[in-house]
């Protein structure tokens, strides 16, 4: 089942299973490297930060909660992804749902 293999990937992580979407970022390095040549690596993951915090922003407006997840297997990960893992690769994913709490 799906939200078991997700959990499985996340190191046991319960969030990823449960929420209504997973978001899942992958990069494709040569994308930015051959512009930006080694600094490339640090752009991917500002950008990869910036994009994350803006769907916080947005959950927010819908009165949802996510939860930034960089701790995962990789290799799972991106086998469940059906990605190579070195051309491209997960780098980061962040499941989104209602907050108990707010109604
Ligand atoms: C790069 C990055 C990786 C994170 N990885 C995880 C993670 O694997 N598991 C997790 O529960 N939270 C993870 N978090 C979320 C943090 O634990 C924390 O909840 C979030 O940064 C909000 O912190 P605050 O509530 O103290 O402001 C990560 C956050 C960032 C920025």
């Amino acid at each position: 089942m799906l939200a078991e293999k997700m959990v499985h990937a996340s190191l046991g992580q319960s969030y990823p299973g449960k929420a209504a979407v997973t978001f899942i970022w992958v990069g494709i390095p040569y994308r930015m490297e051959w512009r930006y040549g080694l600094a490339a690596h640090k752009v991917i993951a500002l950008d990869a930060g910036h994009v994350c915090q803006n769907l916080y922003l947005a959950c927010e407006t819908i009165k949802s909660g996510t939860c930034a997840i960089a701790a995962y297997d990789q290799e799972e990960l991106d086998e469940l992804l059906g990605i190579d893992g070195e051309d491209e690769f997960s780098i980061y994913l962040a499941p989104v749902g209602k907050l108990k709490s707010k109604t």
